[in-house]
């Protein structure tokens, strides 16, 4: 088995105990390689990436253990079957707090409807607060509002996207 990406302590018991049977939360490790950009690709384009330049991906992650929290669940074969991500952005501002950036939400097309989404969201919400950021925010489209409000978050402000 190969070494979790971050500190599986720091993974709510409460929230996996809420699980479906058979189903785990994990930290990302460098053997989902594949199974976790199959799901990822529910999001969005991924592109074709070598099993090198994962690697070498993972490893940058890893050595940024403290800043990038990748998070699976798995089924009881051990399938990845949802994905996401908290990266932790340090600031100067409220006395050098943190913000908890919540990114790369996925669920595996035949797992949506489970609930697995909400536990994935609470999970790193947890994460986000151990770690010791003052809020977490995200961005999304319109038709994922309703989902992001069901999970307690608010809509807060306007994105923009730059020209470049
Ligand atoms: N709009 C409104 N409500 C929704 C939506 C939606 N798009 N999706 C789920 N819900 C509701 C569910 O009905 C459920 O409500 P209930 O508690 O009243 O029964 C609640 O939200 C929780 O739903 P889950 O079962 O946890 O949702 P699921 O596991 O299917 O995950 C997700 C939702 C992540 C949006 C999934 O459908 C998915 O992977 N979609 C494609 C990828 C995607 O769009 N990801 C989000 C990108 S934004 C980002 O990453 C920050």
């Amino acid at each position: 088995m190969s070494t979790p990406l971050f500190d599986p302590s720091l993974i709510s018991s409460a929230v996996s105990s809420s699980l479906p049977a058979g189903y785990t939360l994990r930290p990302l490790r460098k053997n989902d390689y594949s199974a976790f950009l199959d799901v990822l690709r529910v999001l969005t384009t991924v592109g074709d990436i070598a099993e090198a330049d994962w690697s070498d991906r993972y490893d940058w992650m890893a050595a940024r253990s403290e800043e990038y929290f990748v998070l699976c669940i798995t089924d009881d074969t051990d399938r990845v079957v949802a994905v996401g991500s908290l990266i932790v952005e340090r600031k100067f501002l409220r006395h050098l707090g943190s913000v908890a950036h919540i990114e790369d939400i996925a669920v595996a097309k035949d797992q949506q409807g489970k609930k697995l989404g909400l536990k994935m969201i609470h999970a790193l919400d947890d994460i986000a607060e151990k770690v010791g950021c003052y809020k977490a925010i995200l961005d999304c489209s319109d038709k994922n509002q309703g989902f992001y409000e069901k999970c307690g978050y608010r809509l807060a402000g306007v994105q923009m996207v730059g020209s470049s």
